[in-house]
C-alpha cells in the first residue's frame, strides 16, 4: 500500500525522509509528498508520479528543518494527482498529515465538517482526518490526533505535524503497519523496516491503538490513555539487502538470491538432517485433533498455498482446503475451534489475509502463519509462525518469497507427516536431503537457462496473449508463471489445466499464439504431451518446460527448456524459476518498469 516515513531528530529531515521513501516506493508509487516544519511554518511539497518527480521539485532548494513527514501513495480515495497526494493539509494550513489505510466513515465525517464551514480540495479521506485534527486542536497535537481517531472508523497509520508545535511529531496506528526506529540522531516512524535500515536496526513494532508523541528528547507511547512500554528489537536484515547491488532491477537480483534464500531457510528449519520447526509446529495430538485444515493467502502466496495443500494432503492422508483470503474472510462456515488455518503472506500485512487470521481466531481456530516479515501484523496476530527467511523482497513481483514459502510448507508437511506416522523418520531424512540439494541445483540451472529463456522472451514480447498449461502440480506452477508474466509484462496470460483446454479455451488457439506447457509430473507426461500436440496442430507456438527427456517432447516443442529432475512433489520449486525469468526478460524487452508495475503495490493492506 502506501509508504510513510517520518522523522524528528538532530539532522535535517529531508534527506532521511526522501531516502526512506525511495526504499518504500514499492509500496505505492503514483504520487509522493513531504512536509517539514521550520520555525513554526509547514513547508509542503507534493508531486504526481514516481518519487523522482518530487525529488526534482525539491532539487532547487532543499527544505530546512529537522521534523518532517513523507509519503508515497497507491491511490484508494481519488485519482493519483497532486491534490490527492499526501501530506494533506488542514484548512488553516497549520496541520499536515500522511496516512495509510482507509477511513470507512469519511463521507459522514466530511459532510459534518462541511456543515461546520470546512472546505475540501481533494477526494481523499485523509483530508477529512487532518481537518478533524484542526477542529480538535486545543494546544496539544497529541490530544487532537487522539480525538480525531476517536471519530474515525477504519484503518490508519498516521503521522501528523502542526505549525503550532515546532518540535513535535505525532504518529498513530490502527490495523495498518507502523514502526518506530530509534537512532542516535533521532526517532523515525515508517511503514516498514526497509525505510530505516540505512539509519538504524533498532525498531519498535507499534500495536493497534498506539499513539506516539515524538519530541526532540525522545518518544512516549500511549494506548487508550495509558503510557505503555514497547520492546526495542534488532532487525536481522541489513541495508545492502535492500539495494540492487549491481543488478538492473530488484526482481532479477531476487531471482538470483533464491539459492541463498532457500539455504538460509533450510538452516533455520533443519537440524541433524531432519525437520526441526520447534514451537512453530503442532504436536501429534494437536494435528490429529484438527477437524479441518484450511490454507489461505492472496496472489503469489496463494499459489504457494495451493502447492502446500498437496504436500499436506500427501503427508496427512486427508483433505486440506485452499481458499483465497478475499473469499474465505467472508465465508468460513466450517471453521471452528477445532480447525487449523494456515495463512501465507510475504509481507505479513495483506489486508485480506490478516482478516482471515482475525475471523478464524474469532471462531476459536488455531492460526499458523508462514510469513517473511518478522514483526508484521500477521506475524504478531497468529498463534504460531514459520518465518520464510528470504530476506527483504522489494520487487512487487514476488520470486524468492514464493520459493521460500514452498520450502516452508514442504518442511511443515514433512513434520506433520512424521508426527502422524505417515512418513518414517528415514523417509523424512531422505526428503530433507533432496530439498537441501535444491539450492545448488537451482544455482546451476539459472546459468544454463537464462540464454534459453531470453531467446523465448524475444518472441513472446511481440504477442498480446499467451496461455500456460499444466496438469496437477504443473498446473499450479503454471498459474504462478502466468501471474508473473501478466503482472510485469501486461501481456494477457491465462493458466489452465491442460485437460480443460478442450472445453472452450481451445477456440482461442490460433497461428503463432504462444502456449507454455509445464511437464514434470511423471504420471502425466504422456497426457500433457498430447495437449501440446492439440495446440500445435492449431498453429500455436509451443514452449515446453520439462524435466522429462522423452523424445516425444522434442517432436512437439518449438522451444524447450530442460530443467533438472526432482521428485514430483518438489518440481514447482524448480519449474517456477524459468517462468520468473521469462516474465522478467519479457518485461525488460517491453521497456516496462519491472520492479514497479502499473496499478500494483507490493503490500495491499486494503480490501
Ligand atoms: C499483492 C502483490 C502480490 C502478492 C500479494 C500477496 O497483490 O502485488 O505480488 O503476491 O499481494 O502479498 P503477501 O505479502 O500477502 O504475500
Amino acid at each position: 500500500m502506501c509508504g510513510i516515513v517520518a522523522y524528528n531528530g538532530s539532522i535535517a529531515a529531508q534527506e532521511p525522509i526522501l531516502h526512506g521513501l525511495e526504499r518504500l516506493e514499492y509500496r505505492g508509487y503514483d504520487s509522493a509528498g513531504v512536509a517539514i516544519q521550520k520555525d513554526g511554518k509547514l513547508q509542503v511539497e507534493r508531486a504526481k508520479g514516481r518519487l523522482h518527480a518530487l525529488v526534482e521539485r525539491l532539487s532547487d532548494g532543499p527544505m530546512e528543518g529537522t521534523v518532517g513527514i513523507g509519503h508515497t501513495r497507491w491511490a484508494t480515495h481519488g485519482e493519483p494527482n497532486v491534490a490527492n497526494a499526501h501530506p494533506q493539509v488542514s484548512n488553516d494550513g497549520n496541520f499536515a498529515l500522511v496516512h495509510n489505510g482507509i477511513i470507512e466513515n469519511f463521507q459522514t465525517l466530511k459532510n459534518a465538517l462541511i456543515s461546520e464551514g470546512y472546505s475540501f480540495q481533494s477526494d481523499t479521506d485523509t483530508e477529512v482526518a487532518v481537518n478533524l485534527i484542526q477542529k480538535y486542536y486545543d494546544g496539544n497535537l497529541k490530544e487532537a490526533v487522539a480525538r480525531a481517531t476517536g471519530d474515525i472508523r477504519g484503518t490508519y497509520a498516521f503521522a501528523a505535524l502542526s505549525a503550532h508545535e515546532p518540535d513535535t511529531l505525532v504518529v498513530a496506528r490502527m490495523d495498518s503497519p507502523l514502526i518506530l526506529g530509534v537512532s542516535e540522531d533521532g526517532v523515525f516512524a515508517a511503514s516498514d523496516v526497509a525505510a530505516l535500515l540505512d539509519y538504524t536496526k533498532k525498531v519498535i513494532y507499534l500495536e493497534d491503538g498506539d499513539l506516539v508523541t515524538i519530541g526532540a528528547q525522545g518518544y512516549t507511547i500511549e494506548n487508550q490513555g495509558e503510557v505503555v512500554e514497547r520492546e526495542v528489537v534488532d532487525v536481522p536484515w541489513d541495508a545492502t539487502q535492500a539495494t540492487k547491488e549491481g543488478y538492473d532491477h530488484f526482481m532479477i537480483k531476487e531471482i538470483h538470491e533464491q539459492p541463498k534464500a532457500l539455504r538460509d531457510s533450510l538452516i533455520r528449519k533443519v537440524s541433524g538432517g531432519t525437520v526441526d520447526l520447534s514451537d512453530s509446529s503442532y504436536t501429534r495430538e494437536e494435528i490429529l485433533a484438527f477437524d479441518r485444515i484450511y490454507m489461505s493467502a492472496c496472489g503469489t502466496a496463494f499459489h504457494a498455498a495451493e502447492v502446500g495443500k498437496r504436500a499436506l494432503e500427501d503427508a496427512l492422508g486427508r483433505e486440506v482446503q485452499a481458499e483465497v483470503a478475499s473469499e474465505l474472510r467472508y465465508y468460513m462456515p466450517f471453521i471452528t475451534e477445532k480447525s487449523l488455518v494456515i495463512v501465507i503472506s510475504q509481507s505479513g500485512e495483506t489486508g485480506d489475509t490478516l482478516a482471515v487470521v482475525k475471523e478464524a481466531q474469532k471462531r476459536g481456530a488455531q492460526v499458523l502463519a508462514v510469513t517473511n516479515v518478522v514483526g508484521s501484523s500477521i506475524d504478531r496476530a497468529s498463534d504460531k509462525v514459520i518465518h520464510c527467511d528470504a530476506g527483504p523482497e522489494i520487487s512487487v513481483a514476488s520470486t524468492k518469497a514464493y520459493s521460500t514459502q514452498l520450502l516452508s510448507l514442504f518442511l511443515l508437511a514433512l513434520d506433520f507427516g512424521e508426527k502422524v506416522g505417515r512418513y518414517s523418520p528415514e523417509e523424512v531424512r531422505a526428503r530433507v536431503k533432496e530439498l537441501s540439494e535444491i539450492p545448488d541445483t537451482i544455482e546451476k540451472m539459472l546459468e544454463k537457462t537464462i540464454p534459453e529463456v531470453d531467446a523465448i522472451a524475444e518472441k513472446i514480447s511481440k504477442k498480446d496473449s499467451i496461455f500456460y498449461l499444466g496438469r496437477g502440480l504443473d498446473y499450479l506452477s503454471a498459474k504462478e508463471g502466468a501471474l508473473k508474466l501478466k503482472e510485469i509484462s501486461y501481456i494477457h496470460a491465462n493458466a489452465l489445466p491442460s485437460g480443460e483446454l478442450k472445453h472452450g479455451t481451445i477456440a482461442l488457439i490460433e497461428e503463432g499464439l504462444p502456449v507454455v506447457t509445464i511437464i514434470t509430473q511423471s504420471e502425466l507426461v504422456e497426457k500433457s504431451i498430447s495437449n501440446v500436440k492439440e495446440v500445435k496442430a492449431r498453429g500455436a507456438h509451443t514452449i515446453v518446460l520439462t524435466n522429462d527427456e522423452a523424445p516425444e517432447v522434442d517432436s512437439v516443442a518449438d522451444d524447450k527448456i530442460l530443467i533438472p529432475k526432482t521428485s514430483d512433489l518438489y518440481a514447482p520449486l524448480i519449474s517456477v524459476l524459468p517462468q520468473q525469468l521469462l516474465a522478467y526478460k519479457t518485461s525488460v524487452l517491453l521497456g516496462n518498469d519491472v520492479d514497479k508495475p502499473r496499478n500494483l503495490a507490493k503490500s495491499v493492506t486494503v480490501e
